[in-house]
């Protein structure tokens, strides 16, 4: 008897109660008190803390079966669902955990009990291959000499492109957090058996199916580059459900077993689509099960952060809905369904079926207004297109009238292999970011009326975490004495790590709490002599006279850091360059790049931005000890420091040195050493106004980053133009000539033909009375070819009426010409209204030639038989004759 996946989930808890690990449930797919995760993507993000030795567990062995959701962040499978049988939005991992108890031998033992015993999953063990981090050699031991798998099936797998722990068998939680090499057990479905299954065809590759991943957590990737080791030696373990379910009920694709086997079932009674495995449905069962989740978890739909994770989701489930042609508001209908398919996981979902239905039911009808209408842009759009490729302006407009998050976009051109401009759209939407950021200025500068009689020490020159005490605390404007879960506020401190953004650097952002509370800090600014935290709280209560800690994100303010000294770095390599007059008009440093403008009347030439770029790149190489000092302004003006003479300075003064080669006044945060900015590189050059122009740069991996896209694109173009890349120009100047040469013979030959269509056209003269008819149907001829017959044959022949049609795909285009002697019995546009309206296309033009176009091609043959008859009533009205 196969297994149900309810009997599966209760099996596994079992076996692990066996030995001796405490079940407890799973956590909210919101991360608690984690601001680097987006939704929970493991079992063990619940026990980040116990890993870390942060805190500790009451219980050394857990198990769980929690809900995971992998739609954003490091690990993203949203693309992915429903083209292939193994990846979902939402999924439930098995998972067993040891804090410091048993590790290697142990995890791997009882997860090969599990599998393989025949009192549990009685899986046969020649069905198991194993994959091993490449030198982690006591764990293949333990497979080879203690477990007996033979070695054979036994797999290293290294590090990519060299990088360390850069591999399938080195698991980390995110950009930061818990990590280490793991284990991976695969289960084989045959060659043979799958030779003959359709779904394995689909799926090209996917012999082998992971479906247990043992990690052994020993180290804390702090940041890109840095991993330290942990006090203690961890085991977290992850278990597909639903791909151990699809092993369990012999079945290749996870959408055929029995839960989502139900589900499809129940979403095909909306629909005339009968075939089961039609990928819509997959999408919406895949779509229905993480949308009732995350809401269940208290996330609406919105136009950021999660909420916009879930809009997007919703969002891609209804268009799916649309391309089978579901007609009415289904979606929200499919969550009592789902409550019963799952379960005992369905409690959760049962607790709060009626707000999930309704917030379902609310986003489906709002979106439905403008899904049809956006479709419907999109699709004529892509038929456009000549080199497959969607525009980003087109991708923008569908977001930003249409409500079409990107990836909803990115679906319909995949199944029409249309790729989408991604960097265009990314440049619409940063102008769209920037327009809103002055709008939200308004509003901050709304907010910076609150009066707040309180000081901030500010400590994060030095500190990145400090404790302080809460001083007050305003919502919507109003001081309150405390704030509740889910509220937007400002928070007040007497002392705080977090810089307010000012003299261009912006501000931190990161967290400020305690062991109940968390509240998340977007945004820090200045009030008069203190600071506000701007944020939202996402757990427990903060009030007035707590303590908490105030700390800062490391990794984002480290970004800000190396722009802030390359941008000193800039300026004092643009006065040497331009010498000492230039000045400053003003400057941007974010975390992803500055932005530096400065007096200059002159356009800057290439071989100056490279000089500069030099020079910058130069002192960050010397690997200068950055000083800072606090001076008196007297003392500082001797130094010829840097100071913008428009700011009133206090007497003391904080000068930031550089050597010699940069002294300035700067209020900001930098780093240590110049080495620290790794790279300089100029992105951008523009003039802002009048003498004023405008350096943008970036610096550190993303300079790197810059650099390897660009040369991602030469390479793409030298591989696409078969040649080195730097053959690229003189390639292209040859392909040019070429092309030229090819245009002129082409179009010696298109005279040619065209000619031979004339006298094709002529032979075959009909007549309406006395006036020569002549009317054709070209197959994809091209339509500027066709209207040049048309102007030949009116020109060629008196008294005529001439109509050309190009069918071209499912489109056809339509060009009228009329001799000038009959155009005041009957004109081109008039045909060409009739023709229109018969076949529902659109056209215009004048008396003697119009043009027109539509989609209606199989009207087209009796359309032209219809206008025939008609012209000759027409004519005789008109006592033609
Ligand atoms: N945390 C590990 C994973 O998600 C087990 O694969």
């Amino acid at each position: 008897m196969k297994k149900s996946t309810n009997e599966i989930r209760q099996k596994f808890l079992n076996f692990f109660e066996k030995k001796r690990h405490v079940i407890i449930p799973s956590s909210s797919l919101v991360p608690y008190n984690d601001p680097t995760l987006l939704f929970t993507n493991a079992g063990m993000n619940q026990f980040k803390d116990f890993f870390l030795g942060q805190k500790k567990s009451n219980h050394p062995r857990i198990a769980t079966i929690q809900r995971c959701l992998r739609t954003g962040g490091k690990h993203n499978d949203l693309e992915n669902v429903g083209y292939t049988s193994k990846h979902h939005t939402f999924f439930e991992m098995l998972g067993n955990f040891s804090f410091g108890d048993y590790f290697k031998k142990e995890a791997i033992s009882y997860a090969w009990e599990l599998l393989t015993s025949q009192n549990w999953f009685n899986i046969p063990q020649n069905k198991l291959w194993i994959t091993v981090y490449e030198n982690d050699n006591e764990t293949y031991e333990i497979w080879k000499n203690i477990i007996k798998v033979p070695p054979e099936r036994i797999i290293r797998i290294g590090d990519k492109n060299n990088l360390k722990y850069n591999s399938e068998n080195f698991w980390q939680m995110g950009d930061t957090g818990p990590c280490g090499p793991c284990t991976e057990i695969f289960y084989d479905y045959g060659a043979q058996i799958l030779k003959n299954s359709l779904e394995f065809l689909e799926n090209k590759n996917n012999r082998f199916v992971e479906i247990w991943n043992i990690v052994f957590i020993q180290f804390n990737r702090i940041s890109k580059t840095k991993i330290i080791s942990l006090p203690n030696k961890c085991i977290d373990t992850g278990m597909g459900l639903e791909r151990i379910s699809a092993v369990l009920q012999d079945v290749y694709s996870n959408y055929n077993i029995d839960i989502f086997q139900k589900l499809i079932k129940n979403i095909s009674q909306y629909t005339i689509i009968k075939d089961l495995n039609n990928v819509s449905l997959k999408i919406i069962a895949d779509h229905i099960r993480s949308c009732a989740y995350i809401i269940a978890d208290n996330i609406s739909p919105s136009n950021e952060y999660r909420g916009y994770v879930l809009r997007r989701i919703i969002r891609r489930a209804l268009r799916h809905g649309h391309k089978i042609g579901i007609k009415e508001n289904f979606f929200y209908k499919l969550v009592s369904n789902l409550i019963s398919v799952m379960g005992d996981a369905g409690d959760i979902l049962r607790q709060k079926q009626e707000k999930i239905e309704k917030i379902l039911e609310t986003e489906e009808i709002q979106f439905s207004h403008t899904l049809d209408k956006g479709l419907k842009i999109l699709h004529s759009e892509i038929e456009k297109t000549h080199d497959h490729i969607l525009s980003g302006k087109t991708a923008f407009y569908l977001y930003d009238t249409f409500g079409f998050p990107i990836d909803l976009t990115a679906d319909v051109c995949r199944e029409k292999n249309i790729k989408i401009d991604y960097i265009s759209y990314e440049s619409y939407k940063k102008k769209q970011r920037e327009q809103s950021n002055i709008r939200k200025k308004f509003y901050k500068n709304y907010n910076e009326d609150i009066i707040v009689n309180n000081t901030c020490v500010f400590q994060g020159y030095k500190q990145y975490k400090v404790k302080s005490l809460v001083q007050f605390i305003f919502v919507k404007n109003v001081s309150v004495k405390k704030i509740m879960p889910n509220e937007d506020g400002i928070i007040f401190l007497d002392t705080t790590s977090f810089y307010a953004e000012s003299g261009g650097q912006i501000s931190d952002i990161g967290r400020l709490y305690n062991e109940e509370s968390c509240f998340i800090v977007q945004n820090t600014k200045k009030y008069g002599k203190t600071v506000g935290h701007i944020g939202k709280l996402i757990s427990g209560i903060i009030k007035v006279n707590n303590y908490l800690y105030s700390e800062i994100d490391r990794d984002y303010r480290h970004s800000i850091e190396l722009n802030h000294s390359a941008t000193h770095l800039l300026h004092a390599a643009l006065r040497k360059i331009f010498g000492e007059n230039i000045s400053q008009k003003g400057s941007l440093v974010t975390d992803t790049h500055l932005r530096f403008d400065f007096s200059h009347h002159k356009s800057i030439e290439r071989a100056q931005i490279q000089q500069i770029e030099y020079i910058v790149n130069m002192q960050i190489r010397n690997n200068i000890l950055i000083k800072i000092k606090e001076l008196n302004l007297e003392e500082a003006k001797k130094q010829q420091a840097i100071a913008l003479f428009e700011n009133q300075y206090q007497s003391i003064v904080r000068v930031v040195f550089i050597n010699n080669f940069s002294i300035e006044l700067c209020g900001g945060t930098h780093v240590k050493r110049t080495g620290e900015i790794g790279l300089f590189k100029i992105i951008n050059q523009s003039s802002v106004a009048s003498g004023i122009k405008r350096i943008e740069a970036v610096t550190g991996q993303k300079a790197i980053d810059y650099l390897h896209k660009k040369d991602n694109y030469l390479e793409d173009i030298s591989l696409f133009l078969n040649c080195n890349s730097f053959y690229i120009k003189e390639k292209i100047k040859k392909l040019t000539v070429t092309i030229t040469d090819l245009e002129k013979k082409i179009s010696i030959l298109q005279e040619k033909e065209n000619i031979s269509h004339i006298k094709q056209l002529i032979k075959n003269i009909d007549y309406v009375q006395d006036i020569k008819f002549i009317k054709n149907i070209f197959y994809n001829y091209e339509h500027k070819l066709m209207k040049k017959i048309v102007y030949q044959l009116k020109k060629e022949l008196k008294n005529s009426i001439i109509i050309l049609i190009n069918i071209n795909n499912n489109h056809f285009t339509i060009v009228i010409g009329i001799t000038k002697n009959l155009i005041n019995d009957i004109t081109a546009i008039k045909i060409m209204n009739i023709i229109m309206k018969e076949t529902n296309g659109k056209g215009g033009g004048k008396k003697d030639i119009a043009e027109g176009g539509g989609v209606n091609t199989k009207k087209l043959s009796i359309v032209l038989k219809n206008i025939k008859v008609w012209i000759d009533t027409q004519l005789k009205k008109n006592n033609y004759l």
